[in-house]
């Protein structure tokens, strides 16, 4: 099949160019189509969610447009200043949960700030609250938006109406401490104004290697509460200096629905893969999946260094590199090159094992399809402050090789997984986190566990079904939710 072509299928629609219109947005562009489509999905929302408040949150904290900001005034210029005069509705609590996370990124907390309000919307006893979100943190992706599944939209216009008063309002910053009021760089600040005008605030995040520095200590200090998903980073925030009273282990859902192998069919991989490395594959045998931001501690030199070491052509199996830039361009075919040659790997005789590197965004209503064609997923990270791509792969009752040091610790074991032993720590050597430590996994290991994944498929099957078993009974979504509606009502409770 035309490779062309196929890429195309999965990718956003090309815009006509001049239909198309600038906002103020760093490399945002809406267009005609896709504002047709919002402007049906907004105005059914107003009708339903435009109630008066007397201190709106929203409207008062202009001053960096986001993206539903942008998108709203463009459809509705008068909406931000007519104050309706519909009173309030009797049945709608005062309640509010404003959750402020960068929804539109479409990056890890993007992805975890959606799995929560879903969980919550969807547990109908969130009426005892009401929600609220705002998008900040980061910045917008207008891809990400257009490939988010119709449903999530309109919940994601829906809650960005609902107001809230500050004083009833428990807010969570859902990010990193950095865009915490004061923020180090430009978003919308979290709270939206001071600490004490919010009935509480909770600070959500983690980190991926061993300890907090001292900024973000500060910062977590600041708020009433520290939600953290595991116990690696209890301990990591405890030992670093956050007030052990303020720490809470909240885990992260999993939608077990959605990612569900009976609802999908496979992605035909090598239609939007680029060959790297070896020869185009035809019934492979085995097809390993591997899906990260290209940054070191992801450990994909690891990866390649114990795939290409334990494989030749001769075991037809293929590797799938579902990959995006971070702070690089996006010539993954020569940085893999490179490290080959580099690294000294040896060419088998027989020719390297398949290497195929997919980076055409793919739709998130398309993820399931991807791990649905593989056999297995392989991520030997350094660090993880969750790994969602790990969990979804599990959801999808796939066998995952994971690093077992860091937030994958709180659900990989024996019985689901294939738990990566680390060789020790090694220290960062760059960015942010330099000086702290993580984890070195084992070359050696992870070739012993990819050789044992093809060889024994039963077994990893097995442990795939129990995987997808794990994920339902202890991170579905109303599972979590339960727990988040429980602390929420105990905060509000207890400051009634
Ligand atoms: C939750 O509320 C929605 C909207 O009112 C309703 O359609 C849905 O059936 C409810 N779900 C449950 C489980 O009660
Ligand atoms: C994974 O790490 C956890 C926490 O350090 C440890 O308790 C567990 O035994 C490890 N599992 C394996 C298979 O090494």
């Amino acid at each position: 099949m035309d490779s062309q072509e196929n890429q195309q299928s999965i990718n956003q629609p090309q815009p006509h160019p001049t239909h198309s219109f600038n906002f103020k947005l760093k490399s945002s562009v809406f267009y005609v189509s896709s504002i047709l489509i919002l402007v049906l999905a907004v105005s059914f929302s107003f009708t339903t969610t435009n109630f008066l408040k007397t201190q709106h949150l929203k409207y008062t904290f202009s001053l960096h447009p986001t993206l539903f900001q942008t998108l709203l005034e463009f459809i509705h210029p008068s909406k931000k200043t007519i104050q309706t005069q519909e009173p309030e509705p009797i049945s709608l609590p005062l309640n509010c949960v404003l959750w402020m996370a960068p929804f539109l990124s479409g990056g890890g907390y993007s992805s975890e700030g959606w799995s929560y309000i879903l969980a919550l919307y969807e547990q109908n006893r969130t009426r005892s609250f009401r929600m609220a979100i705002e998008q900040h943190g980061d910045l917008e992706s207008f891809e990400f938006w257009e490939g988010l599944p119709k449903y999530m939209k309109d919940l994601a216009i829906e809650l960005y109406h609902t107001k809230c008063n500050m004083k009833e309002t428990i807010v969570i910053c859902h990010s990193e401490p950095g865009a915490w009021n004061p923020p180090l760089f430009e978003t919308l600040p979290c709270p939206p104004t001071a600490y004490e005008n919010f009935k509480s605030v909770i600070g959500r995040t983690m980190f991926e290697t061993d300890r907090v520095s001292l900024e973000h200590v500060k910062r977590c200090n600041k708020m009433d509460y520290v939600w953290v998903p595991t116990e690696f980073h209890v301990s990591t925030f405890i030992e670093s200096g956050v007030d052990p009273s303020k720490v809470v282990k909240i885990v992260q859902p999993i939608d077990v629905k959605f990612f569900d192998p009976v609802e999908y069919e496979p992605l035909n991989l090598a239609s939007i893969g680029k060959l790297v490395m070896g020869k185009t594959t035809r019934n492979s045998r085995f097809v390993f999946m591997s899906i990260f931001k290209w940054e070191y501690r992801k450990g994909w030199d690891v990866l390649l260094k114990s795939y290409l070491e334990e494989y030749t052509a001769a075991d037809r199996v293929t590797l799938y590199l579902l990959t995006n830039p971070y702070h690089s361009d996006k010539d993954f075919s020569n940085k893999i090159v490179e490290f080959v040659q580099k690294a000294g790997i040896e060419k088998p005789a027989t020719g390297w094992a398949s290497v195929y590197v997919i980076d055409t965004h793919v739709a998130q209503s398309d993820l399931p399809r991807i791990y649905k064609a593989a056999d297995a997923f392989v991520l030997p990270s350094r660090g993880e402050g969750w790994g969602r791509p790990i969990v979804e792969a599990m959801a999808m009752s796939l066998p995952v090789i994971a690093t077992n040091w860091s937030g994958p610790t709180e659900y990989l074991t024996e019985e689901n997984s294939y738990p990566l032993i680390v060789d020790g720590m090694s220290e960062v050597m760059e960015g942010p986190f330099k000086g702290h430590l993580w984890a070195e996994p084992s070359v050696t290991k992870l070739r012993v566990l990819m050789r044992h994944v093809m060889d024994n498929v039963d077994e990893a099957k097995a442990k795939g079904r129990r995987a997808r078993e794990d994920m339902i009974t202890k991170f579905a979504p109303e599972i979590v939710a339960d727990i988040v509606i429980k602390h929420v009502q105990n905060i509000f409770k207890k400051m009634d």
